[in-house]
């Protein structure tokens, strides 16, 4: 059966991968109806709005969003829409998982790290001001109620993947009340799956220890700034951002998307590698219930790069983003 979804285009290399995206999963025969639309900076500039109106309707009608990167004005300018939509849309777990690809080479193997983002509060709130012209505030916030909800989807999904430990990432030395209080709740919940192990860790010796030791992770809870920054981490042991999918999911909606950026030193140069919005894409396809699609999708990624003929210059390749997304099609 058909299913409609939304999908908005982005900027830089947004809409570049994610018109391939969609070709792949039709030829996957994924059967989606679009409901496509332009999004982000670009669009702001040409028609004043960062979402058009009809855009967030069909994500309020579909539920189900397939989203490109989108630029965000450093310093100045209008909030960043990824934070915006994560808001509206109360997508509170941001998660990330990162897995070895045995044909991307790395100095890193059998890596397999999902990390679980807390995604609606935190400094990314952005509650900022300045208190005079040479100070600047900005407020972080973390609540009890946030913090469980993330802290169990982290446990929930260890229980149900047979994963065996979960690690909650915090800086409660310094911050104490408000890490503080993460911390706390991560073991008052910790104490409901006896089955899971546990540590905590603190950011700055997580950062070393995923580069010394990262075997040693599983599942990893953290707040929305550390996620952010470890998530690109750890992206990078598994051979960059070009390969790292997510999935954005609240009680009601879900936004999938890659987690890189729009990539402007790369746009318009056809060489993008389309791969982290195919692999949330195939993530949006078990969501909707179609896992058999997305693993044939994931099959046929796993094919070309193994192959090793064609990969894109982020995985040190000189193919083109045709040439890659062909050789996928070929794949199915
Ligand atoms: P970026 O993730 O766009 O790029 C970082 C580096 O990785 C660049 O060298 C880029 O060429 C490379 N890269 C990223 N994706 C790639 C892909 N699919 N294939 C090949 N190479 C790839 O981060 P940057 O440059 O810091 O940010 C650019 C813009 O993107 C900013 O305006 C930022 O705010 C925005 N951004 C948007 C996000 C989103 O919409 N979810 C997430 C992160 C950043």
């Amino acid at each position: 059966m058909s299913t409609t979804i939304t999908v908005f285009k982005g900027d830089g290399i947004g809409p570049e991968i994610t018109d391939v995206v969609m070709e792949i999963m039709d030829a996957a025969g994924a059967d989606l109806d679009y409901e496509i639309f332009n999004v982000g900076a670009a669009e702001y500039e040409a028609h004043g709005e960062l979402v058009p109106k009809a855009a967030y309707a069909s994500f309020d009608r579909t539920h189900v969003l397939l989203k490109s990167p989108i630029t965000t004005p450093l310093g100045k300018g209008f909030r960043s829409l990824n934070v915006t939509i994560r808001k509206k849309y109360d997508l509170y777990a941001n998660i990330r998982p990162a897995k070895s690809n045995k044909a991307v080479k790395t100095h890193y193997h059998d890596i397999d790290i999902v990390t679980f983002r807390e995604n609606t509060e935190d400094l990314y709130m952005g509650i900022e001001e300045m208190v005079s012209p040479d100070e600047a505030h900005s407020i972080k916030i973390i609540t009890r109620r946030c913090s469980e909800r993330i802290i169990r989807s982290a446990f929930n999904y260890a229980v149900a993947q047979g994963r065996k430990k979960v690690t909650c990432v915090h800086k409660a030395n310094i911050m104490k009340l408000s890490d503080g209080l993460f911390r706390d709740t991560f073991y008052q919940i910790a104490d409901e799956y006896p089955e899971i192990k546990v540590n905590d860790m603190i950011i700055d010796n997580t950062a070393m220890q995923l580069v010394m030791h990262p075997n040693q992770f599983d599942v990893i809870v953290t707040e929305n700034l550390y996620g952010d920054v470890l998530s690109d981490l750890i992206s990078g042991l598994i051979g960059g951002l070009g390969l790292l999918p997510s999935s954005n999911l609240g009680h009601d909606y879900a936004m999938f998307e890659a987690v890189h950026g729009s990539a402007p030193d790369i746009a318009g140069q056809g060489i993008a590698n389309p791969t982290a919005l195919l692999l949330s894409a195939c993530m949006l396809l078990d969501h909707i219930g179609k896992p058999e699609v997305a693993d044939r999708i994931r099959g046929a990624i796993d094919a070309v790069l193994l192959d090793g003929t064609i990969k894109t210059p982020d995985l040190e390749g000189t193919s083109t983003t045709r040439e890659y997304v062909d050789a996928i099609i070929a794949r199915l």
